[in-house]
């Protein structure tokens, strides 16, 4: 019999989703992966390593080259000093960065507040480590959250907040405002932030604040972010937790049970494509740019409503003004008749009824794939 752990524990609707695009032969849009080659000098830094013998455990908590690497990284983009000894780790992505953190500082019993619409490995962490979610909503159509909603949910069992900006799926990118807002009430309450920074360079609107550099912060945020967005690579499996040196003695030892170490090769690699300059990061804008334009445009021509993502690469529409149907039915009904593959919105909430006339879309596919798409959800319409 499995555990009772994991008995709550649904299917990834992604996944399943992505399924259900091989068998209709549909476009998918719902799984968040490019369909596009990563950068050519990371891959030949990992062809070199493995050439070179880079081919046993790394360092558990990181390989040197690459702790420095990302040290460098935050201190060239957000001036804020890393420690490479006892304030780093690397993770295999920050999907496991997120479950080891959420083992190493939250106990049984604690509550963690999360925005919803969430990423939906974060109910899972919370599972695993015994605490209790308690959801505030960012409330469309634009996403914002209600201050006095996020304020009355700090109780004295609050733990931590978790805090992902730029968002998925809704494409929000927090204000300075409204991190500085919730770092009050960090502060005030004592409560942690985990943020969840994996889209940080995949913005259109906005500047990316790190939530540890507010003031009162820095010893009570642990920032998560990886490589698997910025540089393309999903399947590379890289990702790292940035926290003061006494939680990260916690984290890595919980890291170490888990995984023992990230991918040797891939973290000289990953140290690579962090080293890279600014024309990198703006080519990358700019591509990502076109993309949402061309995926925006079909999608209000055929009738949805949405608020144009400020960051990430997903559009969560309203699909109301064209169907009546539930997200799951409507879901499946743009996979088989329309050949487009998304996500339904209630598997971002965890409020039942929330969600219901929504669908994701993700963007981060080649400009064909793209045009394809943006056909095909233009003949919805006419349907
Ligand atoms: C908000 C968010 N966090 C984390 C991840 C996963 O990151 P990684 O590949 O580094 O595990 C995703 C992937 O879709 C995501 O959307």
């Amino acid at each position: 019999m499995p555990s009772q752990r994991t008995s709550t524990f649904t299917e990834s609707v992604i996944r399943e989703m992505t399924r259900v695009a091989h068998q209709h032969g549909a476009i998918n849009l719902a799984q968040g992966f490019p369909d596009f080659p990563m950068p050519g000098p990371m891959k030949d830094a990992a062809a070199a390593a493995i050439h070179g013998d880079v081919n046993q455990y790394a360092i558990t908590w990181g390989a040197p080259s690459l702790r420095l690497a990302i040290a460098e990284k935050y201190r060239r983009w957000y001036d804020f000093p890393v420690d490479t000894e006892t304030e780093i780790t690397v993770t295999c992505g920050a999907t496991e960065a997120m479950a080891a953190v959420f083992l190493a500082l939250v106990d049984p019993g604690d509550e963690v507040i999360v925005f919803e619409p969430f990423y939906e490995n974060y109910g899972p962490d919370a599972i695993l480590a015994g605490a209790r979610p308690v959801f505030v909503p960012l409330e469309p159509p634009d996403w914002h959250f209600d201050r006095d909603r996020l304020a009355a949910a700090f109780t004295s069992r609050t733990k931590a907040i978790i805090v992902n900006t730029p968002h998925n799926p809704t494409g929000r990118v927090f204000s300075r405002e409204e991190l500085g807002f919730i770092a009050e009430l960090c502060v005030a309450n004592d409560v942690w932030a985990f943020t969840d920074e994996i889209y940080e360079h995949i913005r259109y609107a906005g500047n990316h604040h790190l939530l540890a550099g507010f003031e009162g912060m820095r010893d009570l945020t642990v920032t998560i972010s990886g490589l698997s967005k910025t540089f393309s690579c999903t399947g590379w499996r890289l990702g790292h937790v940035i926290a003061p040196p006494e939680e990260t003695v916690a984290i890595r030892k919980v890291h170490d049970f888990l995984t023992v170490g990230a991918p040797a090769p891939l973290q000289e690699a990953g140290a690579v494509g962090l080293a890279f300059g600014p024309d990198y990061y703006n080519q990358m804008a700019l591509d990502y740019r076109g993309r949402r334009e061309l995926l925006c445009s079909a999608l209000r021509d055929a009738g949805f409503r949405f608020s144009v993502p400020e960051g990430a690469y997903y559009v969560l529409a309203d699909f109301s003004a064209l169907s009546q149907e539930d997200d799951r039915s409507f879901a499946l009904w743009l996979a088989k008749e329309a050949g487009i593959a998304t996500v339904p919105g209630s598997s971002f909430h965890a409020t039942p009824g929330l969600g219901g006339h929504y669908v994701r879309f993700a963007f981060c596919k080649k400009t064909e794939t793209l045009e394809r798409a943006a056909e095909r959800i233009r003949e919805i319409a006419t349907r």
